[in-house]
């Protein structure tokens, strides 16, 4: 029935930042069994699972003088432990003729890449499984006996499949438009099409054609701005063992290993409520969504389930095929993230796992005589020009209705593999010895060429690059000898960078004898964080970044040297400091020191947004896309949460109107992947690299609207039962008044009738268990910006998740009336929603969507770089003039309210305002218990003039007046000054006919002498 697919859990050691934020485990190893607990419940049981192999390899590890980690008690699996259980088995099955399949799957820096193929000294499987099959075939050369006649024949092919296209990482040639195709074997299963096979010797052959391909995808990476953790890569051993059986016949025995480090995991099952229209157009997820449909699919048809795997779906599943279910003995290594904020991604990464090892595949020994394999060959080839001949269809009919370019072109590729097989049958005749030889030349020429970089290194002034994937990291070295270099996109620059934001001509770097070597930009260069626009100094472990993705690090022996001697330490700079160091340079607070958590993981959020907005920015001056992107920042409460995390938006401004709208990072990464693609079709030539514009990555095709800015109401008053009425900024999340909100807040009755005096609170305690209504009515914005032509407003209540969102209005003025009342009974009052009500703010959005503008004419030819390039104010739109007119008319009461609310956007004012409202307060129970006793006296001694302690309630209330005066400057507070002076003269409240006849009459608001109490 087949063997199971052998599976494997790591979980590696906390990184730096996971350390420097003391990140919580979540990961618990016991035999067989993993653990995840849940960061939010530690107590509870968390999920189970048991495989094959759970290895530990989170801490109990030391590091050797090498460098290589090695456990220091029981329980850490280093890499040799690795190796032997899962990599041994690899050889000897392949030693035995099974096709094998090693994938790594998981988050991406969850380790795949370092079970794979390791880091230095720490040598992952993929180099000791080559290492090991040479020693074997050197002991069996040593002992196996002459008459065999044995040849071992070993070749090794690397390919990465990114974007669902294949690019052959041993030939730079196949880096072409669409990739290399794959195709079906009627026996073989899928295959990659003119994949270079190349034959290897010995260990050392394969070390270097594995770095080979990995500089090859490096520059590649780079020069197409790609993200290399989005590519999976697949290592190809291919292990032909020919000998004589007893017989005396030759026969040969084939083993296909197949070593596979897939792309990053995550995101790969998100549903972002956003940007998923343009998601599904993506390619990039395409072939890790599909291989879990695949895998789950196996697993259920092997269950008896009835259902077809679609393996045909995407290319990477295509070409796994085999390893799911197939002529292969499969393992796969999921690697795990031990800290508790990737629990989610770590638990789809355990589930993925879990569901893989019920899949059973059915490998066979791959051995048949040497001649029958030529012999197929030869069939395979007369079966190909036959139908050639007969007209080139599949099945060599011609096939009606299909267009003759079509036919053309299956004509063609049958010629090609018609050539390929005549290429590889000659191949198999061709003695190995002789295709060595082939071989042999090209390769002692790279490792000579090698040899001879590296020992440049340690006397010659390079650049060396930075990449997100430390794999991929000190690939590329730029040398800068004495004399005179020019840096650009194309020759005859000495040092080409190709990709985004590289000009033809970007710099010149001047070496004088190595004493002095300085950089001359023209293009965007950054040394340290910093654009230099002028001749600058490069020194020893500078980092200096191209354009917008080209990544360096200056070594300079020389001055290296210089610094030892005066003692200052070299940093060990890294991608992720390089661009840390960036955002620090435009001002974002990068210090770990004394941070929480949540304000590292916002720093490194910050930190890769800048990147990709840089990148977007970069994109969209190279496509002429007319659009420019911002970052900014939105805490919790201006998103209407108690606490929380800081958001990370991307501003987006469309250059030709004006338009602007945000979006959230999430959104932003899916939509800058899909920019992406269209930049390489751009880059790759493709004539119809555009889209339309309802599928265009870089604009906002949906247009839900985005947050003007928010309003924050203190409803202290409330507590007390005043109605509260205010006309409050509305700020956006860079702080900069949006316009404003005029607001009224009163309690009242469940029936909705106000309350009367004699039921004034003292003590707003006394609320508790009460019932208590809170109407609230957003009246009017003020003094909006022109450009939006929709607004709306919304709120949560008290501890409810609910929002409350007011009708879209149309704007024909900057002073929209919204008019959004709602009332909220609050039965009973609880504890929770008094110190709501005393400390909290009711937090409300203000949501917009902007009408289009008109570009000022005489800006109107300029480039997304032109425009992008001027400042805000120079950048003027025009909008239709309606909305301008009845601005004008509202002007008055704009500059009427600006006064009185500027000042409570001062945070000092803001806090005066607060002291004095308890005072009020407290002065108001003050009050009340005077008149209460008034009201006493009044009934004992009708008669009397006057009464006792009426001094008292007079000085009182000149102080009462002085207070509120005061508060009404700084905000309005003119109606309950008037209700107080009623109260203390005459024991009543006003009528609200008598409230409303106050309110209008107060026009400007003028400070008083008198008012100043403190
Ligand atoms: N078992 C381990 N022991 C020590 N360090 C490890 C281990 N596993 C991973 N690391 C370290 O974690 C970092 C990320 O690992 P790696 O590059 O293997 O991730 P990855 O899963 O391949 O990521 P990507 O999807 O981005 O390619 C590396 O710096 C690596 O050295
Ligand atoms: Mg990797």
């Amino acid at each position: 029935m087949g063997d199971n697919l052998k599976v494997a859990v790591r979980v590696r050691p906390f990184n730096d930042r996971e350390k420097q934020r003391n990140a919580k485990l979540v990961i618990e190893m016991h035999g067989d069994t993993t653990i995840i607990k849940d960061p939010n419940n530690m107590e509870g049981e968390g999920r189970k699972y048991t495989f094959d192999y759970s290895y530990w390899s989170h801490d109990g590890f030391k590091e050797r003088d090498d460098g290589y980690l090695e456990p220091e008690d029981g329980r850490y699996a280093d890499q040799a432990r690795v190796f032997e259980d899962l990599g041994k088995g690899v050889l000897s099955n392949a030693w035995q003729g099974f096709n094998c399949s090693l994938f790594a799957y998981g988050q991406t820096g969850s380790g795949k890449s370092y079970s794979m193929v390791g880091y230095g000294e720490n040598k992952g499987i993929i180099p000791v499984s080559c290492e090991e099959l040479f020693k074997g075939i050197e002991e069996r050369k040593l002992t196996d006996d002459a008459e065999r006649e044995a040849e071992y024949q070993v070749s090794v092919s690397m390919l990465e499949i990114y974007n669902e296209s294949v690019k052959d990482l041993l030939n730079t040639k196949s880096f072409k438009k669409g990739g290399l195709r794959v195709r079906e074997h009627p026996q073989k299963g899928f295959y990659v099409e003119q994949l270079q096979i190349s034959p290897v010797r010995n260990y050392k052959d394969i070390e270097g054609r594995i770095a080979e391909g990995n500089f090859n995808r490096t520059v590649a990476a780079t020069n197409m701005n790609a993200t290399s953790s989005r590519a999976h890569t697949i290592v190809s051993i291919n292990f032909a063992q020919k000998a004589k059986n007893d017989a005396g016949k030759s026969m040969t025995k084939t083993s296909v290993i197949n070593l596979v480090d897939l792309a990053g995991s995550e995101r790969a099952d998100s549903t972002g409520a956003t940007g998923d229209r343009l998601k599904e157009g993506s390619m990039i997820n395409k072939s890790l969504l599909c291989l879990g449909n695949c895998i789950k699919a196996v697993a259920d048809k092997q269950m008896g389930k009835a259902t077809n795997p679609p393996f045909r779906d995407s290319t990477l599943t295509r070409l796994l095929k085999n390893a799911l279910g197939g002529n292969s003995k499969t393992i796969m290594i999921a690697a795990l993230s031990p800290a508790g904020i990737n629990y989610d991604e770590t638990v789809s990464t355990l589930r993925f796992a879990d569901r893989a090892k019920s899949i059973k595949t059915r490998a066979v020994v791959n051995e048949s005589p040497t001649d029958k394999l030529i012999r197929e060959m030869k069939e395979e080839i007369k079966r190909l020009q036959d139908q050639l001949k007969l007209g080139g269809g599949p099945g060599g009919v011609i096939v009606q209705g299909i267009p003759e370019d079509q036919v053309e072109e299956m004509r063609k590729q049958m010629e090609e593999e018609l050539k390929k097989n005549q290429k590889e049958m000659e191949d198999m005749k061709l003695s190995w010895q002789q295709r060595l030889k082939d071989q042999e030349e090209g390769s002692m020429k790279m490792l000579m060429e090698e040899r001879s970089r590296q020992e440049a290194r340690k006397t010659t002034p390079h650049f060396w690059n930075l990449n997100e994937d430390p794999m991929l990291t000190g690939m590329i070295v730029h040398f800068v000898p004495a004399g005179h270099h020019a840096l650009g996109n194309a020759e005859p620059a000495d040092i080409v960078l190709k990709g985004l934001s590289v000009e033809k001509d970007h710099a010149t770097i001047d070496n004088r004898n190595n004493s002095s070597i300085k950089i001359v930009p023209k293009g965007a260069v950054l040394v340290n964080g910093v654009t230099i626009d002028k001749e600058t100094e490069l020194r020893h472990n500078d980092r200096v970044m191209f354009g917008s993705t080209h990544l360096y690090v200056f070594h300079h022996p020389q001055d290296a040297a210089i610094q030892e001697k005066e003692g200052k330490p070299v940093e060990r700079v890294t991608f992720d400091s390089a661009q840390q160091e960036i955002a620090e340079k435009k001002g974002f607070d990068m210090n770990m020191l004394g941070k929480s958590p949540e304000e590292i993981l916002l720093q490194e959020d910050i930190t890769r947004a800048l990147r990709m907005v840089g990148e977007a920015n970069a994109m969209s001056t190279a496509l002429d896309k007319k659009m420019l992107y911002k970052l900014e920042l939105l805490s919790p409460q201006a998103r209407g949460l108690k606490d929380g995390r800081t958001q990370v938006l991307v501003r987006a401004k469309n250059l030709t109107n004006g338009k602007e709208c945000l979006w959230r990072d999430d959104s932003f990464v899916d939509r800058k992947y899909v920019m992406q693609e269209m930049y390489q079709n751009y880059a790759e030539g493709e004539e119809d690299w555009d889209c339309p514009q309802d599928k265009d990555p870089f604009q906002d095709q949906e247009d839900a609207g985005y947050i003007i800015g928010t309003t924050f109401v203190y409803m202290n008053s409330l507590a007390y039962c005043i109605e509260m009425e205010d006309i409050l900024p509305v700020t956006s999340s860079t702080s900069k008044e949006e316009c404003k909100m005029k607001i009224n807040i009163l309690p009242c009755h469940a029936n909705g009738g106000p309350f009367t005096d004699d039921e004034f609170i003292d003590d707003p305690n006394e609320l508790l268990g009460r019932s208590l209504c809170l109407k609230i009515r957003i009246e009017q914005l003020l003094g909006l910006n022109r450009k939006f032509s929709h607004v709306w407003c919304r709120y949560k209540m008290h501890q409810s998740n609910d929002w409350n969102t007011s009708e879209v209005i149309e704007l024909s003025s900057g002073n929209p009336l919204i008019d959004f009342e709602k009332t909220f009974p609050l039965n009973p009052v609880t504890k929770t929603l008094l110190n709501d009500l005393l400390d909290a703010a009711l937090i409300i959005q203000v949501w917009g969507r902007q009408k289009p503008g008109n570009l000022d004419s005489s800006l109107a030819n300029m480039t997304t770089k032109q425009l992008a390039g001027l400042d805000e104010d120079k950048l003027r739109y025009s909008f239709d003039k309606g909305a301008a007119g009845s601005r004008k008319a509202d002007t008055q009461t704009k500059k009427g309210t600006e006064k009185k609310t500027a000042a409570v956007v001062n945070p000092e004012t803001e806090k005066a305002l607060r002291q004095k409202e308890v005072q009020i307060q407290s002065l108001r129970a003050e009050v009340n218990r005077l008149r209460a006793a008034k009201d006493k006296e009044a009934s004992t001694t009708r008669t009397s003039v006057g009464f006792q302690g009426g001094e008292s309630v007079n000085s009182k209330m000149a102080l009462v007046t002085a207070v509120v005066n005061e508060a009404k400057r700084l905000k309005k507070e003119t109606i309950l000054r008037e209700r107080l002076a009623s109260i203390l003269q005459t024991g009543r409240d006003l009528p609200s006919t008598e409230i409303k006849q106050i309110e209008e009459k107060i026009g400007e608001n003028k400070p008083s002498k008198a008012c100043v109490i403190m």
